[in-house]
């Protein structure tokens, strides 16, 4: 199929974008774009390869925008219920930490999804999904971390590879049973720590190797903060998880910088996540080194609070920055990265260009998948969006409506 007369054809070619090179759009105007076998085959202008492909099925893109679908590379997609009644109270006064201390917070949320069924959050995060196919996200990271016991972990890695089975949403696993101190251990948490180096993560491995043989392990994250786990715990818990072979996250200073930036810099972490508080050494040494830094921009304006990822000094550094939505019951039930694109505008000072990037090619570099997903060049997967509008730039001015007409996912119209 030949996709044509798009007024504006968003390649992001040419690889992740570091630093100030965040922004190239390679962007061709009356732009088209040659699908074949769920692959992307050719990108030019429309004239050029009507004439080069004239018995191809055609689709008129009638002068709007055509992109790389959106990869949304943070979410804890897969959970049980909802906590309006805390987002209330957050209304009223009480603060996110507050609430988590009192047995709020992530633990509401982890008693309600250990009781629910396979078949039950299956069905709610199904529901997640799909808005976010609607929103031009075509692949998405998703997490565990809402069960926090062997078994109920093992059951949200279950959760993700079903739904990922399923599709159209494309799925990349991160295990997170670091998540938070189960309510079984609160008095001991060490001892928790060390049943996840020797037991779980073993236990994770092998359970991949039978029920996904042959796909790559999910990534381990942790929740190094506070009111989770300190720096040392998280450093014991991400060094045995790359000795066992996974890729590493880490979710960073949203609240307090304990260090874990530099962390992930140390460890080779694929990404460090929220990094708010991240202090100005930590962010040089970010910069520098290969791991992505993930801006959450959902999440304090979640939670209200002033503070936003320092993503200037970032790119300034020379960084490499993606943008997620952080999609959680908790601070940001947000399934719509048009939505994460116009706050970066606004309080990452990112231009609609840098935030596009951010939110496709360097967004797939945060889950390691930059050879294969978010740019729109040959051999790429042919996963784009139509947005009805006639400028990129709309992306970004415009929020609070949905700027995606079509999407296609390996080539296949699913929205
Ligand atoms: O990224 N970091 C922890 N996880 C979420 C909050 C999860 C929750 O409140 O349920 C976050 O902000
Ligand atoms: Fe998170």
């Amino acid at each position: 199929m030949l996709i044509h007369s798009a007024s504006q054809l968003l390649t992001l070619a040419g690889g992740p974008q570091r630093g100030h090179e965040l922004g190239r759009l390679g962007l061709i105007e009356d732009g088209a774009v040659l699908v074949r076998g769920g692959l992307i085959e050719a990108v030019g202008p429309s004239a050029v390869l009507r004439a080069a492909y004239p018995n191809e099925d055609l689709w008129d893109a009638g002068g709007r925008v055509v992109m790389p679908g959106f990869v949304d590379p943070h979410t804890h997609l897969v959970w049980a219920g909802d906590r309006a009644q805390e987002f209330e109270w957050r209304t009223q006064g009480k603060t996110y930490t507050e609430i988590a201390a009192a047995g709020g917070g992530i633990l509401a949320t982890v008693r309600a999804t250990r009781e629910a069924p396979l078949e039950t959050l299956i069905e709610q995060a199904r529901q997640r999904a799909w808005t976010m196919l609607r929103h031009g996200t075509t692949t998405a990271e998703a997490k565990t971390g809402y069960g926090l016991t062997p078994e109920s972990e093992l059951r949200l890695l279950e959760a993700i590879l079903q739904l990922n089975q399923e599709g159209p949403l494309e799925l990349v696993p991160t295990y997170l049973a670091a998540h938070d101190v189960p309510p079984e251990f609160r008095s001991d948490p060490q001892t928790y720590v060390d049943q996840l180096c020797t037991e779980m993560l073993p236990a994770v491995r092998q359970w991949w190797q039978t029920h996904a043989p042959g796909r790559p392990l999910p990534f381990v994250d942790v929740f190094c903060e506070r009111i989770a786990f300190d720096l040392a715990q998280s450093r014991q818990i991400l060094v045995r998880a790359r000795e066992l072979g996974f890729g590493l996250k880490i979710h960073a200073d949203e609240f307090e910088s304990l260090g874990g930036a530099r962390l992930a810099v140390e460890l080779g972490a694929t990404s460090a996540d929220h990094l708010v508080k991240t202090p100005p050494e930590d962010i040089q040494a970010l910069a520098v080194s290969g791991t992505v830094a993930v801006a959450l921009p959902c999440t304090p304006f979640g939670l209200a609070q002033p503070e936003y990822t320092p993503a200037r000094a970032i790119l300034d550094a020379g960084g490499l920055l993606a943008l997620a939505t952080d999609l959680n019951p908790g601070t940001a039930w947000c399934e719509s990265m048009p939505f994460v694109i116009a706050l970066a505008c606004r309080y990452l000072k990112l231009t609609p260009a840098e935030a596009i990037a951010a939110a496709t090619i360097n967004a797939a570099a945060a889950i390691g998948a930059a050879d294969r997903l978010g740019s729109l060049e040959p051999g790429k997967q042919a996963d784009l969006i139509v947005l009805d509008v006639p400028d990129y730039r709309h992306l970004g001015y415009r929020f609070g409506t949905n700027p995606v007409l079509r999407v296609m996912k390996r080539g296949r119209w699913v929205v």
